[in-house]
């Protein structure tokens, strides 16, 4: 559904009058769009006492094709990237009225060597300084430790006390700018993260902190890093499922999308457009099932046995049907609870007794803020999809052994069929109430997914990534 209030505030006119009255205009976002490079400019680097990770954020930023200059925090920046033989300068704080060329893209923190709270300090000091200077759809990364890794309660307070500073940055940044935390223990591998998190395909997963705590090999390409994966997509006919076949077919990967009979055509549809946008040679395939069925497991381990086992599953079909509790009829709660959390177990269940799932599988579940904020009128559906959360982290520690990881998405307000149908109210509220002021697509959904099965991604398990804008619910 059509956002008017973005498109009008954003057109010639509609800019003027917001102005004059003094309504809030929220940005553009900028999204990933294959004749615009996904990289470039400049980020401005700042840090706490002893980064640990100066050699690896330059070798990434490097690989990507971003500058750098160095915060004053970051004294020991300019020799690294001298060793690297990378172009680096110094940050100069502006004035208010920085132009628009002369703003960086991003500002990223090494906070891993902190581990007592009055050197978070250092944060101040660095985005004090460095806030103003951030372009619009710019990117703030924090980089700290898992504090469970920290060997003083002194370290592990620092460290989870970085959560407050980086989802707060998310919320005084507007203008499109993203702000997230990573939490990198030693020795795992950052890269895939650092680059989602930098690109424009994270524009609207915002106040996120993700943990990385394996290492991971570097995928052939970064522009196909799924190359060579087969993957399924539950409920691929419409809407977000549909999304995430199309960008997993973009980035590589063999799709088989899966619906329900009634939505057949839809389906076909949608797999003949991916097989278009991104030829497999007939590869992309349609199944049709009903993931609630009882034979839905075994049939559709044995359809993906049948072509050699898979990579990929996302877990996105699902269903809601809202009352409040008392007015719930026993089917409401049942069909929700087995299409949205039972069905996933059971599918789950089948591929993996099986070894269908193949070693270094990735399981990406479609949970939504719902399951963490709860909702009025929604018990069944927030049970359920507080249900995949709680799968998604308890499987993920016996998945380890396989190379296999886990993890959630939990979209908050995206623009499809599902938040068309909502009271005016409800869906305007939804819209706004978050740090980018408008929905999400389908697209943001898909490329959070999408950055999740990737093979650099080995090292992301049992997380939660919510696709939300920084929303308030649940926060
Ligand atoms: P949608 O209603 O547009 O699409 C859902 C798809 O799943 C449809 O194609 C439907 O036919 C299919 N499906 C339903 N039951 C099925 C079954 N038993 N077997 C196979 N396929 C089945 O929904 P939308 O908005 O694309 O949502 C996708 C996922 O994202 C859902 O899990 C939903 O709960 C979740 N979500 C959506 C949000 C939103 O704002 N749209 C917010 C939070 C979560």
């Amino acid at each position: 559904m059509k956002d008017r209030y973005l498109d009008f505030v954003n057109s010639p006119f509609g800019t003027s009058i917001a102005r004059s009255l003094g309504l809030p205009r929220p940005e553009v976002l900028r999204r990933h769009r294959a004749d615009r490079a996904e990289f470039g400019g400049m980020a401005a680097i700042g840090a706490g006492p002893s980064p640990a990770l100066f050699d690896d954020l330059l070798a990434v930023l490097s690989a990507i094709g971003m500058t750098s200059i160095a915060h004053e925090s970051a004294s020991g920046w300019l020799p690294v990237a001298a060793r690297h033989g990378a172009m680096s300068g110094r940050f100069e704080p502006r004035a208010r009225d920085t132009s628009a060329s002369d703003r960086v893209e991003a500002l990223i923190f090494d906070a891993t060597g902190i581990d007592e709270s009055g050197q978070l300090h250092s944060l101040y000091a660095f985005f004090h300084d460095a806030l103003r200077s951030l372009a619009r759809n710019g990117r703030i990364v924090v980089i700290g430790r898992p504090p469970a890794t920290r060997e003083s309660v002194k370290a592990a307070t620092a460290q989870h006390a970085l959560e407050g500073m980086t989802r707060s940055l998310g919320k005084e940044a507007r203008n499109g700018i993203t702000s997230n935390l990573l939490r990198v223990a030693d020795g795992a591998d950052f890269e895939s993260a650092l680059r989602f998190f930098l690109s424009p395909r994270s524009a609207y997963v915002s106040g996120q902190v993700v943990t990385i705590d394996a290492p991971a090999a570097a995928p052939e390409s970064w522009t196909k890093p799924l190359a060579g994966k087969r993957a399924i997509v539950t409920g691929a006919a419409r809407g977000i499922g549909a999304s995430i076949a199309a960008v997993l077919a973009e980035h590589g990967a063999i799709v088989t999308g899966i619906d329900i009979d009634a939505a057949r055509d839809a389906l076909d549809q949608t797999m003949l457009s991916i097989e278009d946008a991104s030829p497999s040679g007939g590869a992309h395939t349609a199944l049709v099932a009903d993931i609630a069925a009882p034979e839905a497991p075994a049939d559709i381990a044995a359809a993906l046995a049948a072509s050699g086992g898979i990579d990929i599953v996302v877990h996105n079909a699902g269903i809601t049907r809202d009352k409040t509790i008392a007015r719930m009829s026993p089917e409401m709660w049942d069909s929700v609870i087995d299409i949205n959390l039972l069905a996933q177990e059971r599918i789950d269940d089948a591929l993996l007794a099986q070894n269908v799932l193949r070693e270094q599988g990735r399981i990406v579940a479609v949970s939504s803020i719902s399951g963490i904020a709860g909702n009025r009128g929604q018990t069944n559906y927030a049970t359920s999809k507080a249900g995949v959360i709680g799968r998604v982290r308890a499987m993920a520690p016996s998945l380890r052994a396989r190379g296999i990881t886990i993890n959630a998405v939990a979209p908050g307000f995206i623009e499809t069929h599902m938040t068309a149908r909502m009271p005016f109210g409800v869906r305007e509220a939804g819209r706004r109430l978050n740090s980018m002021g408008q929905g999400g697509l389908p697209v943001d959904v898909a490329e959070t997914v999408a950055w999740l099965a990737s093979p650099g991604s080995a090292g992301i398990t049992g997380n939660v990534v919510r696709v939300c804008g920084q929303s308030l619910i649940g926060a």
